[in-house]
């Protein structure tokens, strides 16, 4: 489970932040159990300040059943009108104790919007439950008509000292090692967003202890950060190259870094080819480098991977994701055993392949065993067997291994 969810408030009380806006809320509980006793609420601010989650907490402590919605359930205003208002009616001896929560609802998309405006105002006036709204900017023209009828409450950006504190407690709690310093800056770039600060934390923490202590990344995944935020946020050549040229990050761990999340950031689908068309060229003159120990060639790789990929974007850049530790870095050091076993075939496809072990598995190894896969299936084993040792020089134990491996 996420660290976010994990260590999510159950209840109002545990909120970290925004005191006065929490205890509105409870305020907000209290009244809330006549019908139809109690204007709705907005709650509104920047995400990961816990506006859901209070929202929920609020339930649960309150013996509130819920009844949600969020974005991808406003699509059209007949199936809004379907759930919400019958449900917003139900009353009588049996009648649970409900309350409606329309979260993200400045996120409706526009060709819905009117429909959805008169059922939500109909909501409002007819509900015997209470309804809480959540958005993330009071201003957004989405909800303007809502404005006059409802009671809002503002989430504020967390301020440093509490996110630190609730940091270090996750921290002691999970028994990780990590730094004061460590902390300081994980908390100066969470800006008051509680989510995406865990969220960094639990890559701090994440990655295999192994493998982070082996690259020396353990204290290094900010200065990555850093970089990876050049490359692309910035769409410009300079600074993108500048940020690759200064890092003593190895190129063949930068290009493994972007390239898994590329996806992270950019949304476009022609944004998406673009920056993996350079990342493409930047891995080829990387491996020409190593080849034919021609050194000239970084420079090319490097540029591309930095610079052509931050200029890659036409389209929107999101900021909605935090950064991924690099899937195949991770995957090499998953199991030591079957890293064990299957480095004895790649030693020998070396020599078979004329190609670097690190090629070999990045590049190679997936190829081979979908293709040991297709042999089996088509030709049987003993045949694919007899042509991998062929043509290969593998054995079954290698073959095995390489079927085993991820
Ligand atoms: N005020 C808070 N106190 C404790 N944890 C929080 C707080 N705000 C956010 N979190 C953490 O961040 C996660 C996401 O918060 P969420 O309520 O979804 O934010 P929002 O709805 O404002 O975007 C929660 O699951 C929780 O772990
Ligand atoms: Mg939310």
């Amino acid at each position: 489970m996420p660290l976010a969810e994990k260590y999510a408030p159950t209840t109002l009380n545990q909120m970290v932040g925004n005191e006065d806006s929490v205890e509105r809320l409870m305020k907000f509980a209290m009244e809330s159990h006549g019908p139809g006793t109690r204007r709705p609420l907005l709650l509104y601010g920047p995400s990961g300040t816990g506006k859901t989650t209070a929202a929920h907490a609020l339930a649960y402590s309150n013996g509130f059943e819920i009844l949600e919605m969020n974005a991808s359930d406003y699509r059209d205003a007949a199936t809004l009108s379907n759930t919400l208002i019958p449900a917003s009616k139900s009353s009588g001896l049996f009648s649970r104790k409900l309350i409606i929560i329309l979260d993200e609802i400045d996120e409706r998309s526009d060709k819905f919007d009117a429909g959805s405006e008169k059922v939500i105002m109909q909501l409002v006036k007819e509900s015997r439950h209470p309804i809480i709204f959540i958005a993330s900017d009071f201003w957004d023209r989405k909800i303007s008509f809502l404005r006059e009828s409802v009671d809002k409450i503002e989430f504020k950006r967390v301020n440093k000292e509490e996110i630190r504190k609730l940091m270090k407690t996750i921290v002691k709690k999970e028994g990780a090692e990590i730094s004061d310093q460590t902390i300081d800056q994980l908390v100066a770039r969470s800006n008051g967003d509680i989510r995406g600060g865990l969220n960094d934390l639990e890559v701090m923490m994440g990655g295999v202890p192994e493998l982070i202590e082996n690259l020396g990344m353990r204290d290094r995944k900010l200065e990555v950060y850093g970089v990876l935020d050049k490359i692309f946020l910035t769409r410009n050549f300079d600074t993108a190259r500048e940020a690759g040229m200064n890092t003593d990050l190895d190129s063949d761990m930068l290009i493994n870094w972007v390239d898994e999340n590329v996806p992270n950031r950019y949304t476009w689908k022609l944004d998406l080819i673009s920056a993996y068309g350079n990342l493409a060229r930047a891995s080829f003159f990387l491996g020409q480098a190593s080849r034919k120990s021609y050194y000239g060639y970084l420079r090319y790789s490097s540029i591309l991977m930095t610079s052509g990929v931050s200029l890659a974007p036409s389209g929107e850049v999101s900021y909605m994701k935090n950064y991924a530790f690099p899937n195949n870095i991770k995957q090499l050091s998953k199991s030591k055993a079957s890293r064990n076993a299957v480095s004895g075939a790649i030693v020998k496809l070396v020599y078979a392949l004329h190609a670097s072990k690190k090629d070999i598995f990045n590049g190679y190894l997936q190829l081979l065993k979908a293709m040991i896969k297709e042999g089996t299936k088509e030709y049987g084993e003993e045949k694919t067997f007899e042509f991998f040792q062929r043509t290969y020089s593998l054995e079954k134990d290698d073959i095995k291994a390489i079927l085993a491996s991820n």
